[in-house]
């Protein structure tokens, strides 16, 4: 795949129409027709696709899929598709984009994609005995995981190494638990590993004279990392009455609470899993397993923390960097099954998994300083109560034009009921800058938060 340079800065996306924005962003990432229509009702999974991907399917389900702007990561431009339901996530991750370019954008890296499979080994009467067994026959169960996959090996992936853990005193008596790591080159590798460990595990069984019971991945990829970091010079973070040391100080004493705090550290890491589910979710990855592996990793000290680190330059920038493991595929699973999913890598324009990881361990870093900047600041309601009023607009049935100028007049008199939402419904009258032709700005769901791209 030929990667086309692009600009990444659509400055005023979103005051397009989706149509408009589509076919934008489509142009940028030199999107093909079959991808472009992925991301349109008639082109997006079929029901038959569906049947195909779960049990009992009776439907499907639609959420909105957006594309953040702004994103500069190793020095490459991108789109980055989000799927998400939550207001402001989009936006927010744009906005501090849009700030980290002044900085330079993001930097991330990324280990190599080793998986770690486990096999639980039980009713050995000697642990240390089964485990110099182990470590003298590697080699040997190395190569009969690697006879699983052909075509893994020949891409460079297969098994890496052995690694035994022992547990004399679990609560079924003495465990020894064998770690064999893979590296699954693109793909998430669930399917990979499983495979391999199934096949090595009688002649674990023969070596050991032990019995395995479990088989099976685990979740918590520590070793395949992805990081990011970013630095915001301390005059962009200005804005209203806030100075920039002010608002960078603001944000590490907010990162400090959740560096301390358990019960801090989960929302903080939520907002941070605001942005990568969001990847995630749109390039058809397991998300469940990327959030199970992200929580895991924030407790590996034995206390849960936060994922990510802020804290301030010697020139007087702020710096952040976040680290999580990443297993995501770029093959596989509902990667290529789902329309969608198959245009959102297409809009990344992603070689490797370890590609999409660092770009999407760089969206996290956004989401978590946006979420800081406005906690550090006024606060995320101001931006919420404009979307809860919205909604209220909406609900009573204003039309999209009329909804944000009834919302902000409801967040002006401080009164988000129904019945007053109903009064100014009544009263409206569309005005120029209000026909969606002219100006999408106005119905811009976020428009009143800090979060926004400005
Ligand atoms: C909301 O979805 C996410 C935040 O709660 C994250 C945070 O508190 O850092 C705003």
């Amino acid at each position: 795949m030929d990667i086309k340079d692009i600009d990444s800065r659509l400055s005023g996306f979103y005051n397009l129409t989706p149509d408009m924005r589509r076919k934008l962003a489509a142009q940028h990432a030199s999107l093909s027709s079959e991808d472009l229509s992925g991301l349109t009702a008639q082109g997006s999974l079929s029901l038959e696709q569906a049947d195909l991907m779960i049990e009992n399917t009776i439907g499907l389900m639609a959420m909105p899929f957006g594309i953040a702007v702004y994103f500069r990561v190793n020095q490459r431009d991108v789109l980055v598709p989000m799927v998400i339901e939550e207001p402001s996530v989009v936006a927010g991750a744009s906005f501090m984009a849009k700030l980290a370019r002044k900085g330079g954008g993001f930097e991330a890296s990324s280990t190599e994609p080793v998986m770690i499979g486990q096999i639980q080994l039980l009713d050995l009467p000697d642990l240390q005995a089964a485990e110099n067994l182990l470590l003298e026959y590697k080699e040997r169960i190395l190569d009969q995981a690697n006879r699983c996959d052909s075509t893994l090996q020949r891409l460079g992936g297969g098994a890496r190494d052995l690694q035994i853990r022992r547990f004399p005193e679990s609560p079924v008596g003495p465990m020894l638990i064998v770690h064999l790591l893979y590296d699954v080159r693109d793909a998430m590798g669930a399917n990979s590993i499983n495979t391999a460990l199934e096949s090595i595990a009688p002649d674990i069984e023969a070596i050991t004279g032990g019995r395995v019971h479990l088989r099976i991945l685990s979740n918590l990829a520590d070793q395949r990392l992805a990081r990011a970091s970013c630095r915001i010079p301390v005059d962009t973070l200005a804005f209203n009455t806030y100075r920039g040391e002010q608002v960078r100080d603001g944000i590490i004493e907010a990162w400090a609470f959740a560096e301390v705090d358990s019960y801090r550290a989960a929302t903080h890491n939520k907002g941070i899993m605001n942005g990568i589910d969001a990847v995630v979710l749109a390039t058809g990855n397991d998300w469940r397993a990327v959030e199970a592996g992200a929580h895991a990793y924030a407790a590996r000290s034995g206390r849960y923390s936060s994922l990510s680190r802020w804290w301030k330059e010697e020139d007087g920038s702020l710096a952040g960097s976040l680290e999580l493991p990443l297993a995501l595929g770029i093959i596989g699973g509902a990667t290529r099954v789902n329309p969608a999913a198959k245009a959102a890598l297409a809009l990344l324009q992603v070689k490797t998994a370890r590609e999409l990881a660092e770009i999407t361990a760089a969206v996290g870093l956004a989401q978590n300083l946006a979420a800081l900047r406005a906690l550090a600041t006024e606060g995320i309601q101001r931006g919420h109560m404009s979307l809860h009023a919205r909604q209220i607009a909406v609900a009573v049935g204003a039309p999209a034009q009329a909804a944000a100028r009834i919302a902000s007049q409801m967040v002006a008199e401080q009164n988000l009921t129904p019945e007053r939402a109903q009064q100014l419904l009544e009263s409206w009258k569309p005005s120029a800058s209000e026909n969606p032709k002219n100006n999408r700005q106005e119905n811009n769901p976020s428009e009143n938060s800090q979060t926004l791209e400005k």
